[in-house]
């Protein structure tokens, strides 16, 4: 922001007039060198810190909905009364200030901290130790809440990563394009694992789970006993069964080092193949574009994303991929690499430097399965997140759920859903008896094109389209016999959390 800008915003240690500011309004302002956002809700006032502590967004483009304040580009959930980032995918408060009113005029010049929950507060019935396996989206966001809830017990966190728990989506996206350094991408500096008492252990895989007598067998031969174990595995990448799937031309992208090397090989190559015309495939592309190298995309689909958004979209994310030179060769699937041939199943052969495979993920059930858990495409859980082994939890990728809204059990891989659902199940294995209700969401962003989805249709029958695709400025609202599933937005940030929200208030009065 230029100095210019920041100049023009009110100081609000000076007073602004009540009256200047409407009910529901929000009004961006300094207090010294802060900006703050400035609310008034009824007969309430609130002064928040004015960007987002995920990726700093500005939240008086957001939404407020009750207490809260609703993100406009990941849909963070802040308190306004305590600043908690209360959903993921933001961890850390914003920072609140006290209102003071002298006449017509409010002030906004002290700072407060809303006191931490005391260790007190946690259920005597908490375990007395607790093993997350798993340093993905869930792991990680129920490590922090366990801690943010006053958890005081052993908490050990089992990796197969080598790395620390990273900013995942970033790795196909700024990462990939070259635009986010390496300091953006763990979700934590390692030093805080310490400070926080999180046991991490790193390129350490869980072998065996033993539900009985609440242990887990790891494969450096040792042991660990839990009170409460969280199974958060995520899942693993398709591997298909065809000639040289395994060879050094063929990557994959799940990983921090997947995406390192992918960036590795980027640096030298002119042409690549992306087998799978799904999020992941698509936004690989995109940023391999941006680093100039010719991309070509195998797919079995007709159109990309038909089956996930409709056909509309398909065209639309086509068309948009293409005017950025990106080859498609849809309707068609890789059959065989052998050195720079890539064989297609109509054919011809493509020639490239490398593969990139993002034909899907399949969730990784193995050690649910050996420990005889409820499986359900997927680990069966109940409304709390629970398995069918009382006191062992799952969450994210892995977990099958009932979902409130559609009355089905769904398994969904979205980066939020993981995220919120880890904070759930951690505040379920210290005795709360929280469900899990949260409304689905995801984004992508191919190029300057962002997508915001909230809800949930994997069928549906009807797609109502308010606005213009080809402007990319539209909704689309996913429906099924009449009931709304989904809402897709393009440029509407603020329709998408006002969809959000409707989805929350009709389960959570159901
Ligand atoms: C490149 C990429 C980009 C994405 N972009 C988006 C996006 O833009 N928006 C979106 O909504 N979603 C996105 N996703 C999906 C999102 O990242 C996943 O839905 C989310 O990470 C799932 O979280 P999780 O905790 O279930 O699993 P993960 O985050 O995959 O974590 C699983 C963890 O379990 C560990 N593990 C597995 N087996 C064992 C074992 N036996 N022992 C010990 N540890 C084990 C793994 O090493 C890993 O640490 C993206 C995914 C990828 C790969
Ligand atoms: S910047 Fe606010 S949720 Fe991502």
């Amino acid at each position: 922001m230029s100095a210019e800008q920041k100049q023009n915003k009110p100081d609000f240690t000076q007073g602004v007039a009540a009256s200047s500011v409407a009910d529901g309004a929000m009004v961006v302002g300094r207090v010294g060198k802060a900006d703050v956002l400035l609310t008034r809700q009824g007969g309430e006032w609130f002064a928040v810190g004015a960007h987002c502590t995920h990726y700093r967004g500005p939240l008086a483009k957001g939404l407020i909905v009750g207490d809260t304040i609703r993100c406009p580009l990941h849909h963070a959930c802040f308190n306004l009364r305590t600043g908690e980032a209360v959903q993921a995918p933001a961890f850390d408060p914003i920072a609140c200030w006290q209102v003071e009113h002298e006449g017509d005029q409010v002030f906004v010049r002290n700072k407060f901290v809303a006191p931490a929950p005391a260790a007190s507060a946690v259920s005597p019935a908490a375990p007395e130790s607790i093993v997350i396996v798993g340093g993905g989206a869930a792991g990680f966001a129920a490590a922090e809440m366990l801690r943010r809830e006053g958890y005081e017990g052993p908490v050990t966190m089992i990796s197969a990563d080598q790395d620390p728990p990273v900013d995942r989506p970033n790795l196909s996206k700024d990462y990939l394009s070259g635009e986010a350094k390496d300091d953006w991408i763990p979700l934590w500096p390692r030093t805080l694992y310490a400070e926080r008492h999180i046991d991490l252990q790193l390129g350490r895989r869980v072998t065996a789970i033993d539900t009985a007598a609440r242990t887990v067998s790891i494969d450096d031969g040792s042991a660990r006993s839990f009170g409460a174990l969280l199974i958060a595995t995520g899942a693993d990448p398709v591997r298909l069964p065809i000639p040289g799937a395994d060879s050094a031309e063929v990557l994959y992208l799940r990983t921090y080092a997947d995406s390192r090397a992918i960036v590795e090989r980027a640096r030298t190559a002119r042409r690549v193949v992306v087998a799978g015309a799904s999020f992941i495939g698509l936004e690989v592309s995109a940023a391999l574009r941006a680093r100039n190298i010719e991309v070509e995309v195998v797919a079995p689909d007709q159109l990309p994303l038909d089956r996930i958004m409709g056909a509309d979209v398909g065209r639309l994310i086509k068309s948009v991929h293409e005017a950025h030179g990106v080859r498609f060769h849809l309707g068609q699937t890789v059959t065989a690499i052998a050195g720079r041939a890539v064989s297609l199943s109509g054919g011809g052969t493509l020639d490239a430097d490398f593969v990139v495979m993002g034909v899907g993920v399949r969730p990784a059930i193995a050690l649910a399965e050996a420990a005889g858990l409820t499986l359900d495409r997927g680990i069966a859980v109940d409304q709390y997140l629970e398995t069918s082994a009382p006191g062992v939890f799952a969450a994210g990728d892995i977990a099958r759920w009932p979902d409130p809204h559609t009355g089905e059990n769904v398994r969904i891989e979205h980066w939020v859903v993981a995220q919120r659902q880890g904070q759930v199940a951690a505040r379920n294995m210290l005795g709360r008896r929280e469900r899990f209700d949260a409304v689905p969401f995801f984004w992508s962003r191919q190029y300057d094109l962002a997508i915001k989805y909230v809800g949930h249709a994997e069928r549906w029958d009807a797609i109502d389209i308010d606005g213009s695709l080809d402007a990319r400025n539209c909704s689309l609202t996913y429906s099924r016999a009449g009931q709304r599933l989904a809402v897709a937005t393009i440029a509407r940030d603020r329709e998408s959390l006002a969809a959000e929200a409707e989805f929350e208030r009709g389960h959570r009065s159901a």
